[in-house]
């Protein structure tokens, strides 16, 4: 198995480009199982969620061709309508199929997707949604199958705001005959991306990016031409590596608007930003402030960088740091590995209150999930010593060029090719 092998202590500096959002560009690659005609995305980024979404999608009957950095993808018709069990344990995502396939074919049959290291992932509210919409589920033998002879529009409120039901029911809801009304959806910009995607290729999309988002269902989608935004969980994962190395780090392709919760934060633990239309650049402070957070659904804190955030925290100086993590039941998977490196954390419940130390030290550590594994990598920068990185298949799976891009920004880091 690989390892990453970090020897910290460098002060990060010069300029990083962000890729296309992985959380992006997965929905929006499923979205194109609604049109008869071809689509071009036309910059993906390089990662093994999207190798796994496109294998799907495949199975299901598209023909996705690689087009410099981006993707055609073309689905003339759907030739299978459930997704395995082996696609869907390798990525949770793959559920996404669901609405596509309900709202192009009326059917689909996908396995049931397991927990994950952060939590137990139910999938309720997607059901719920489909059901308002008219189809008939069954579930058994690890599978869900859903039936519609035609989907037909309805008001649905989710108890929770959740992504990748609000994602699943607009897709459903854009084929449906008649209006469809989603309260209480989640209005992070992933979801605008997906319903900007689906308005370019005919749909009705209107007031994605609120709690109350309108879809008029049409009779047919066509295939569209598309760039996905910004991976603003990528942007913040930098903007947290020069932080915590004492660096100066100009992060490129951003919309800071999107990461304005993280930007604040920052700026609380005496990190200098400058926002620039399409970039930050991030000073470093001699020694970070202690800062609490709490993560919220956006535009609150993005969970998605409760990890990092922890990390930068584990070497704050002058106090601890209330950390409280209200959308995951289990994302503190990273607090033992970042003990290992001498944090100081303490958990109880959803809440972790960390005292900064003024140095970790390098060890050998482990992924336990995508986040966790930035967050260790951004550990190791400031740590004396080595410290090593195992399990890297997690952050092979959200983060593109990781190695190439840290160490273009001076730090001591490379993958030892594993036995
Ligand atoms: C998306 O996951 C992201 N993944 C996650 O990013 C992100 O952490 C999450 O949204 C929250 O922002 C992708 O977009 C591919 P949710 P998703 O449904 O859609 C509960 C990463 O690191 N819930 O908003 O699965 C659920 O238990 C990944 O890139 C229900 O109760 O998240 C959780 O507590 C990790 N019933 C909360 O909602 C449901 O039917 C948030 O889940 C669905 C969700």
């Amino acid at each position: 198995m690989d390892r990453l092998v970090i020897t910290g202590g460098k002060r990060l500096s010069g300029s990083v480009k962000v890729s296309p959002a992985k959380n992006a560009v997965l929905p929006v690659i499923t979205a194109t199982l609604l049109a008869k005609t071809p689509c071009l995305l036309e910059e993906v980024p390089a990662l093994a969620d999207v190798e796994t979404i496109c294998s799907v999608i495949e199975y299901l009957g598209a023909e996705v061709v690689k087009e410099g950095p981006g993707l055609k993808i073309y689905v003339p018709d759907i030739r299978q309508t459930e997704a395995p069990y082996d696609f869907v344990r390798r990525m949770r995502a793959s559920f996404l199929v669901m609405g596509p396939l309900l709202a192009r074919t009326g059917r689909a049959r996908i396995a049931l997707p397991g927990g994950c290291a952060i939590g137990s992932r139910p999938i309720d509210l997607h059901l719920k949604g489909f059901c308002l919409l008219g189809a008939e589920i069954i579930q058994g033998h690890g599978y869900i199958e859903a039936r519609a002879r035609k989907l037909i529009g309805s008001r649905i409120y989710l108890d929770f705001p959740s992504v990748g039901a609000t994602e699943n029911l607009i897709m459903a809801a854009s084929l449906a005959r008649g209006k469809t009304v989603i309260e209480n959806a989640a209005e992070e910009p992933e979801v605008v991306d997906l319903a900007n995607f689906l308005n370019a290729m005919g749909a009705s999309v209107k007031g994605a990016g609120t709690k109350v988002i309108r879809i008029e269902g049409v009779s047919e989608l066509y295939g569209a031409i598309y760039n996905v935004i910004p991976d603003r969980i990528e942007a913040g994962t930098f903007m947290i590596a020069a932080a915590i190395s004492g660096g100066e780090v100009t992060v490129e392709n951003v919309i800071c608007d999107h990461i304005a919760p993280v930007l604040a934060k920052l700026q609380e633990a005496g990190v200098n930003v400058v926002r620039g239309d399409t970039w930050a650049k991030v000073v470093a402070p001699e020694k970070v402030k202690p800062a609490d957070i709490k993560t919220m659904p956006y535009p609150g804190f993005p969970t998605d960088m409760q990890p990092q955030f922890m990390a930068l925290m584990s070497v704050s100086r002058g106090g601890a740091s209330v950390i409280t993590e209200t959308v995951f039941e289990n994302r503190f998977m990273h607090v033992n590995e970042l003990k290992r490196m001498g944090a100081k954390i303490k958990v109880s419940g959803r809440t972790a209150i960390v005292q900064g130390v003024k140095q970790l030290t390098g060890a050998r550590v482990k992924c336990t999930d995508l986040r966790a594994g930035a967050a260790l990598v951004l550990a190791g920068l400031a740590a004396r010593g080595e410290t090593e990185i195992s399990n890297l298949q997690h952050i092979d799976r959200g983060y593109e060029s990781l190695v190439d891009k840290i160490k273009s920004l001076g730090a001591d880091i490379k993958r030892a090719r594993g036995a």
